[in-house]
């Protein structure tokens, strides 16, 4: 089973062939970070224009590289929410338009569900699972029972674990997105430099970032950029390691709440180094397994989208032409 999955969400312009659920035969993303850099972050009028430059070369690519013909496709999947309304109709009204005139059937794709299934491109990870996704939109644990059965544990109570380092970020002049960079940079700093609060709701799996955000603004302004800039690395990695410890321990606990035996990371901050050292380190404690998609899988990508329409091709399902974008669409 041939299927062709589009994903326009946020400002990443994403289109995968894979075939059989398993085989990814092109996977290709093109990225905005260029235009929403200088903004320090996605300007949504901005990122639907460019996603309606970049849709049809990147559909285009990815069929070439996988070396098919659009009447080759058995199905298409499309994201078509939550996310930014305007780019999310740019994928949506292609996949639409496509369906129309060839007959191919298509599914629209919750991007969380996507996100939560997308550890399946390269592992096979038996139900039920433990998942946290931690994006720059997102930070939710589920219990993933079964493709379409997912059990919300818990969820930031403000701000999502990527904006926390967007923000922090923004603030210390590093550009955009700012998690890759922090990460980066807190390679050589010292995690213990500063000791960040670490915000802890008891008797919760549930997750807050505003603190740290707050907390890393109080540091820089009461010092001053002469103070602070010549140990940035220092305090890149002493406020990861307070965001990896508040997504560790609650994933943790709430594993062994639950009695689940295996972690599966998502999201763009799943591509966290420290975030993938940590949470194994804490889960081999106690003898829980985890599991990371490569990065290119953690960030928004088309083949988790092809991967998710498969399941859903496969049952039978199949959307028509009333689907509307949902940019608060939940899982
Ligand atoms: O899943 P994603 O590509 O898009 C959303 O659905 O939001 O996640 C993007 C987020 C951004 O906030 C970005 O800064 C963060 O993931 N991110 C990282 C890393 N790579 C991307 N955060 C921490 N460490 C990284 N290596
Ligand atoms: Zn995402």
């Amino acid at each position: 089973m041939l299927v062709l999955g589009v994903e326009t969400s946020c400002d990443d312009t994403a289109a995968a062939v894979l075939r059989d659920g398993r085989r990814i035969l092109a996977n290709v993303v093109s990225s905005q970070d260029q235009i929403h850099g200088p903004y320090g972050g996605v300007v949504p009028e901005l990122a639907s224009r460019q996603h309606i430059r970049n849709i049809l070369p990147i559909v285009d690519d990815a069929l070439q590289k996988a070396g098919v013909a659009l009447q080759d496709l058995d199905g298409m999947a499309v994201t078509y929410g939550p996310g930014l309304v305007g780019s999310l109709l740019v994928g949506l009204s292609l996949v639409k338009g496509i369906s129309f005139r060839s007959g191919i059937p298509y599914v629209g794709i919750n991007h969380l569900e996507a996100h939560l299934l997308a550890i399946q491109l390269e592992h096979e990870v038996s139900f039920p699972y433990l998942a946290l996704l931690a994006s720059g939109g997102h930070t939710l644990l589920y219990c993933v029972k079964d493709v379409g059965a997912y059990v919300h544990l818990g969820g930031t109570r403000d701000d999502a674990a990527g904006e926390a380092y967007d923000k922090v970020a923004k603030m210390m002049g590093l550009g955009y997105p700012g998690g890759r960079i922090i990460d980066h940079l807190a390679k050589d700093g010292d995690r213990k430099a500063i000791r960040f609060p670490r915000a802890r709701l008891k008797n919760s799996c549930d997750f807050s970032f505003s603190g740290i955000k707050t907390a890393v603004w109080h540091y820089l302004k009461s010092r001053g950029p002469e103070q602070w800039e010549g140990h940035k690395a220092d305090i890149a990695a002493s406020f990861q390691e307070a965001v990896v410890d508040m997504l560790v321990n609650p994933t943790i606990r709430a594993a062994l709440a639950y009695g689940m035996r295996r972690i599966v990371l998502a999201g763009g901050v799943a591509a966290n180094s420290r975030l993938r050292e940590k949470m194994k380190e804490k889960a081999d404690a106690d003898a829980i397994e985890v599991f990371f998609p490569s990065p290119k899988f953690c960030t928004d990508n088309g083949a988790m989208v092809a991967l998710a329409g498969y399941h859903w091709l496969k049952r039978g399902r199949c959307d028509d032409f009333r689907l509307n974008a949902d940019a608060d669409l939940t899982l």
